[in-house]
């Protein structure tokens, strides 16, 4: 049946060798001592949609620890667990690492809309799960490898690309999973079901996110704005009035939705340009929400979030910091490249990236972009050291040479080592023979 599909084939297709390998193997460990083992949830749906996922989940039906440490000793992996939760994760000596959960038969009587039906303890966790897309669950103990089990149409949603709750209370039971379900819906192009978009408004108009800490909002908020594209869940956080949760002053517009497209277009050359180096997105995108605000509300906002008060300075000091510079750039724009560098050298990369994004004048993002591919990084090849070694007096006078080196080099000028050396004997002499004219201008009065 349809339940019981074998899906060991699409497996082999789309997973490594390697992966596969440790299903198995996990499988034999479960069977050796009489547990159930299941991989579950987001890999199997990931399967399912061709996207690649290395976060497995594995579910055993017995007593998870134990079946961990027995893993962990027949495979030399290190293991964490967490005994009060039932739950291990397995560490590859690579930094791989795996989540053991167990399904535990209690749950039976805790959850709320729970029917009153007999369920394995595989069902009854699937059954304690967001969403129908994600409660997939492969067997895998040898006799039974690959199986698939589908207790809740999962297929079909993902076939329907539909986002559907099990039950009506689950988001009285976890709030969370509202912010989750436009995360989703955005990510894989699917559509929030009728129903489950019902009971999103009703926990809206109820505001059950009342109940959750400002740092559980913050996290979910932060996921969302750590998207490949968050841009369409910020918008549908919008469309279901959600965006209060951040601060009631907060409205979908054009020039807001203009402001964040912006800010996608600015993060996506970052990151092509500066791999090695990527910034913190989520700040940048959260810094063209508040954009509007002013520094009372923005300060509001990080203690509602309970932001860590590094990023309550990005946040509030720092950008308005930035917009101020702004303002003074879009005025006038910075006379030479020394200025521009002394203009934008305070700034974080996600406040110039903010900068880049938020300024209507061509011509002043082309100067910051100008700033940050060519001059930021520029600083004089020599140090206190080699001025040393010319025979000079380490005092004042470095600084000053040094300064003397960052400027002509920011103009252009002083390619090499040797250039910047010869430039300094040259400063430090010049600055020599002006000092005994001085001496001898005042000798001779
Ligand atoms: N889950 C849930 N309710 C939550 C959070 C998670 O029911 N508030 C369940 C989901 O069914 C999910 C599983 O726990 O499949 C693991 O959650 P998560 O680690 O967020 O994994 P993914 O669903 O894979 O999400 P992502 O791809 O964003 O990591």
């Amino acid at each position: 049946s349809r339940r019981t599909r074998n899906i060991t084939h699409f497996m082999q297709e789309r997973l490594s060798t390697r992966v596969l390998d440790i299903l198995r193997d996990m499988g034999r460990v479960a069977e050796s001592l009489g547990y159930g083992a299941y991989v579950v949830g987001g890999f199997v749906r990931d399967l399912f949609l061709y996207r690649p996922n290395e976060d497995i989940d594995i579910v055993i039906e017995g007593d998870g620890i134990a079946f961990a440490k027995a893993y962990a000793l027949e495979f030399g992996t290190r293991i964490h667990t967490h005994k009060a939760f039932g739950t291990a994760v397995v560490i590859y000596p690579d930094g791989f690492k795996i989540d053991v959960a167990t399904a535990r038969l209690e749950y039976y009587r805790s959850p709320a809309a729970l029917p009153d039906v007999e369920m394995s303890s595989i069902k009854l966790d699937l059954f304690r799960r967001d969403f129908t897309i994600n409660t997939l669950a492969i067997q895998l103990i040898p006799d039974k490898f690959g199986r698939l089990l589908d207790f809740f149409s999962a297929q079909k949603d993902i076939k329907d690309k539909a986002i559907r709750v099990l039950h009506n209370l689950s988001f009285v039971e976890d709030p969370t999973r509202v912010f989750r379900a436009l995360r989703f819906e955005q990510r894989f192009g699917f559509t929030i079901g009728k129903l489950t978009a019902a009971l999103i408004d009703n926990a809206v108009k109820m505001d059950f996110f009342k109940r959750l800490s400002g740092r559980r909002v913050f996290t979910e908020i932060r996921l969302i704005l750590e998207e490949d594209n968050p841009v369409p869940a910020i918008v549908r956080m919008g469309d279901f009035d959600l965006l209060k949760v951040i601060h009631p002053t907060i409205v979908i517009n054009k020039a807001l939705i203009a402001l964040l497209e912006e800010v996608r277009g600015v993060i996506a050359w970052h990151d092509l340009l500066f791999v090695e180096t990527p910034c913190m997105r989520w700040t940048v995108y959260l810094m063209g929400l508040i954009h509007a605000n002013d520094m009372a509300t923005c300060h509001e906002i990080c203690r509602r979030l309970e932001l860590a008060t590094r990023y309550e300075a990005l946040f509030c000091q720092e950008r308005a910091a930035a917009d101020h510079c702004l303002q003074q750039m879009e005025h006038r724009l910075p006379a030479s490249a020394g200025a521009l560098y002394h203009r934008l050298h305070p700034f974080r990369a996600e406040l110039i990236l903010y900068m880049m994004a938020a300024t209507r004048v061509k011509a002043v993002k082309k100067a910051i972009s100008k700033y940050y591919t060519e001059l930021r990084k520029i600083e004089p090849l020599i140090g206190g050291n080699e001025l040393i070694a010319l025979g000079l007096t380490p005092g004042p006078l470095f600084r000053q040479i040094l300064d003397a080196i960052l400027d002509a080099k920011l103009n252009g000028a002083l390619a090499t080592r040797e250039d910047e050396i010869q430039f300094a004997r040259r400063w430090a002499a010049d600055a020599a023979a002006t000092a005994s004219q001085n001496t001898d201008d005042k000798q001779m009065s």
